[in-house]
């Protein structure tokens, strides 16, 4: 019998992440020295130095198994946030969390809502569990959870909000969340994805964790360190939930899916309030410095409120980025969502925009 005779259904179908092309690869391939990544949302200031040191001196210990609870990160995390630490739980990322949530709840046939271009995971999620995803559109770049509204039925297992949308960085605000959760029945699963929660300015951002402790329907709001932690590399995020909710959650989970340098690295990263305030700093300039330039070259963006602009360059995106590669910038195609024209741009460093914005100049 051929290996993909036992292959469950579900995973024959499967379609594979596509990451985008990594430094190393450009480095080799084009023989290029200065090649910057502008297209995973990962933090523009490189890691912090106070976790470093705080890896350096947890590496003696990496023989031993980590704290499968992470209790000391949740007590940190708890502390933060005025929660109980049972109404946490740490991931391998926050795709973890993702899968945990699909392995729980979904069956064959359940079905799973969110928006248009929503983020890979999710359909992954589904597929592999043998779920059906309903995408709603977006009404003009925003999730349209009216519309959400009508396509919740009983079959509806978990519903995908992320806020802010990725790819382009839109918001819901609090008072469109309650209106939504007034409107839908309390069974399904609704996943708050707050990925880029840290980065946001808007002041109507919704308030997950009191929606949790005073809502009666199933929510789990999504965090994680990759973004606003500068630690995409180490795997750790985190879900906040009533204790219900997360104790299914820790019934499939790996014992040790969160390792010791990971926990290590985000409690020295929650102490760490002047690497926070700089990355958002720099967020905050570079987005003001990029919406100059994308003005200045009469090319349109959606506003946003995460660690990326989503840019229509009115031209083949796919072609633009294989050029930008040839610069050494990598930036996302927004083909993969179906945006032909449109590319996702992480805010990066001064150094990294300007180098951005000259290649485009180039290219257009
Ligand atoms: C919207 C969204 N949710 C969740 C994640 C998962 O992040 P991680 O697994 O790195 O914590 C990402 C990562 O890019 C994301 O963009």
């Amino acid at each position: 019998m051929k290996i993909e005779d036992l292959l469950r259904k579900e995973v024959k179908l499967l379609k594979p992440y596509l990451p985008s092309k990594s430094i190393e690869d450009v480095r080799k391939n084009l023989g290029l020295p200065d090649v910057v990544n502008l297209s995973s949302n990962e933090s523009a200031l490189g890691p912090s130095d106070v976790v470093k040191e705080a890896l350096q001196a947890e590496l003696k210990n990496i023989h031993r198994y980590p704290d499968s609870s992470s209790r000391q990160l949740r007590e940190d995390l708890a502390c933060q946030y005025g929660i109980n630490t049972d109404m946490l739980i740490t991931t391998n990322g926050g795709d973890e969390l993702l899968y945990l949530l699909g392995s729980c709840f979904i069956s064959l046939g359940d079905e799973l809502v969110m928006g248009e271009y929503g983020f890979a995971t999710y359909q992954s999620v589904a597929e592999l569990c043998g779920g059906r995803i309903i995408t709603v559109p977006l009404n003009n770049g925003h999730l349209d959870l009216e519309d959400m509204v009508g396509k919740v039925t009983e079959k509806t297992k978990i519903i995908f909000l992320c806020n802010p949308h990725n790819p382009n960085g839109t918001i819901f605000s609090h008072h469109q969340l309650e209106q939504f959760l007034s409107k839908i029945p309390i069974s399904p699963i609704i996943v708050l994805d707050e990925a880029y929660f840290d980065f946001v300015e808007s002041n109507d951002f919704p308030d997950s964790i009191k929606l949790i402790r005073e809502d009666n329907h199933h929510i789990i709001t999504l965090r994680t360190f990759s973004k606003i932690g500068g630690m995409a590399g180490l795997r750790i995020g985190f879900g906040i939930a009533k204790k219900e909710l997360i104790d299914c959650l820790k019934k499939v989970q790996p014992p040790y899916s969160v390792n010791r340098l990971a926990q290590v690295a985000a409690r020295a990263f929650l102490v760490d309030v002047d690497y926070r305030k700089r990355l958002l700093q720099n967020n905050r300039h570079g987005k003001e410095f990029l919406y100059r330039q994308f003005n200045r070259l009469n090319l349109s963006y959606i506003a946003t409120e995460a660690n990326f602009i989503f840019v229509d360059l009115k031209e083949d995106a796919d072609l633009v980025c294989g050029k930008l590669i040839e610069d050494g910038v990598i930036v996302r195609s927004g083909k993969i969502w179906g945006c032909n024209s449109y590319i996702r741009v992480t805010i990066g460093s001064e150094k990294q925009n300007q180098q951005l914005i000259r290649a485009l100049e180039k290219i257009l």
